[in-house]
C-alpha cells in the first residue's frame, strides 16, 4: 500500500484488455523507455517490453509487490524490465519517452510539476484519472470485458 498524507492507496491492477488499450495508445518504440509509476504486479512493464520490445521500468514501493514482479521477469526470461523498490516521488523518471499512470488525482497532482519538466513529444498515459493541469490530447474509453465496466484512458503529449 502507498500513502498520499493519511490516505492509504491500494493495490488495485488496471485490467488486462485496459493495459493492452494504454500500451496500443502509447505504442513504445523498441528504443524507448516506459516508466510505470506505482507498478503493483508489473503487468504494464511487462506486457511493454514482451510485446513492443521497449525498456521498462517499474516503480513500486510495496515489497510483496515487487518480488512478485521479479519472479515474472525472471520466468518470462524479459531482459529489458526492471522493477525498483521505492518511492515514486523520489525517482527521477524524466529520461523517460512515455509514463503510465493508474494513480489518485491528488498524487497526478503532485507530480505534475515534475511531468511539466519532461522532454517534448514524452507520452504519458493515465488509466481513469485526468492530471491536474494538463490539458490531454485525446481521451480514450474502453468497456473492460474483465470489469464490465468503462475505463478511461487519457493521454497527453508534452510540449
Ligand atoms: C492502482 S495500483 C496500479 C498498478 C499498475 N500500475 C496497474 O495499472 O496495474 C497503484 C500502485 O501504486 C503503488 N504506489 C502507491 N504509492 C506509491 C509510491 N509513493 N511509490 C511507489 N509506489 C506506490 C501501490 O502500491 C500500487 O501497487
Amino acid at each position: 500500500m502507498g500513502r498520499v498524507g493519511r490516505r492509504l492507496i491500494p493495490f488495485v491492477p488496471s485490467p488486462k484488455d485496459v493495459v493492452e488499450k494504454m500500451l496500443d495508445i502509447a505504442s513504445p518504440a523498441p528504443d524507448e523507455l516506459l516508466v510505470d509509476l506505482g507498478s503493483g504486479d508489473g503487468r504494464i512493464v511487462l506486457s511493454a517490453s514482451r510485446k513492443y520490445k521497449c525498456w521498462s521500468i517499474g516503480i513500486e514501493k510495496n515489497p510483496r509487490l515487487v518480488e512478485l514482479t521479479r519472479r515474472k521477469i525472471l520466468s518470462m526470461g524479459l531482459d529489458r524490465v526492471t522493477v525498483i523498490r521505492g518511492d515514486l516521488y523520489n525517482y527521477d523518471f524524466t529520461n523517460a519517452d512515455v509514463v503510465t499512470l493508474y494513480l489518485l488525482p491528488d498524487v497526478l497532482k503532485k507530480l505534475y510539476p515534475k511531468f511539466v519538466k519532461m522532454k517534448k513529444d514524452t507520452r504519458i498515459v493515465s488509466h481513469d484519472y485526468g492530471i491536474p493541469g494538463l490539458t490531454p490530447a485525446e481521451i480514450y474509453e474502453v468497456n473492460s470485458i474483465e470489469t464490465g465496466k468503462r475505463h478511461k484512458i487519457y493521454l497527453y503529449i508534452l510540449r
